[in-house]
């Protein structure tokens, strides 16, 4: 079979396609996987997130581990589902585990990223900034604890948003896979390059097109878009804040987590006494996910 991804509206495009939407999750429930051990799941457990990875590219788990800090939680579970390149940032520790949670912004001008603290985080792909040899292809996001306020993350599949741009034109999705579409423009702190201009697609295919990856963030500042994609980004946006059966809005709560193959999210924000705290390991590997 030829790429859905690369042919336009043809014939293997549609099969992959309706596929796809007949087999997508109705509900958030429909991807959530319970785990006896997250450091150690049973063949039959990774079975069940594997099916979920394949028809939505996410799954969520849930464990009884509750609020144990232990690290070693989210990386023996996505060592057990296949990633082993992970991303080691200057937040992360030597297992690439970076611990998300607000911090105190008098420590330092790193600390004063959105990540670190309470606020919204728009719609995005993790690592969008990044060159094309180093795309973020997975990452998991395991809950230690949560804010007694917000902090939902909204997930859709970026495979379902290719299908809707494709199923409204065909040439939102060429200008999007179109090398210069979106540039993050290089970062200069005290005259100094500390990352150059980072042009790129927003659509792009690995493992002999077999595999689509998005980059993309929903910000509008400090964000260049090529004359060709402009529109398609404005029907991504459409998309993106329109209500869709497609978008799942979930809260993970301690124990649980978020494993995926990069898919598109979002951020709540959040409130309260409770101290949220979650891991997080990006990955520059996929989890397993075939097509067929
Ligand atoms: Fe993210």
């Amino acid at each position: 079979m030829a790429s859905p991804f690369t042919t336009g509206l043809s014939d293997d495009y549609k099969r992959w396609r309706d596929k796809k939407l007949l087999h997508y999750p109705e509900r958030l429930e429909d991807l959530v996987v319970e785990i006896a051990d997250p450091k150690s799941p049973t063949t039959a457990e990774k079975n069940e997130i594997f099916s979920r990875i394949k028809r939505a590219n996410m799954a969520i788990y849930t464990g009884p581990t509750g609020t144990d800090q232990d690290m070693s939680i989210p990386v023996e579970m996505m060592r057990s589902l296949g990633p082993v390149d992970y991303d080691i940032n200057p937040e992360a520790n030597p297992n690439g585990v970076t611990s998300l949670t607000p911090r105190d912004h008098s420590e330092g001008s790193t600390f004063d990223y959105i990540p670190y603290s309470n606020k919204p985080i728009n719609w995005h792909t993790d690592g969008y900034y990044n060159g094309p040899d180093k795309t973020v292809k997975s990452l998991i996001l395991h809950c230690v604890s949560q804010a007694s306020n917000g902090g939902e993350n909204k997930l859709l599949d970026h495979e379902i948003a290719f299908i809707l741009l494709m199923d409204e034109n065909p040439e939102y999705i060429q200008a999007l896979m179109d090398i210069n579409a979106m540039t993050i423009p290089a970062r200069i702190e005290n005259g100094k390059v500390m990352r150059a201009d980072s042009p790129g697609p927003v659509f792009m295919t690995s493992r002999n097109d077999s595999a689509l990856h998005m980059r993309y963030t929903h910000r509008t500042r400090s964000i260049i878009w090529s004359d060709t994609a402009t529109g398609s980004a404005s029907a991504l946006r459409r998309i993106l804040e329109a209500d869709s059966p497609y978008i799942f809005t979930g809260l993970l709560q301690p124990g649980w987590g978020l494993a995926c193959n990069n898919v598109l999210h979002t951020r709540e924000p959040f409130s309260g006494d409770e101290i949220r705290l979650l891991y997080r390991i990006r990955y520059f590997d996929y989890i397993p996910h075939l097509l067929e």
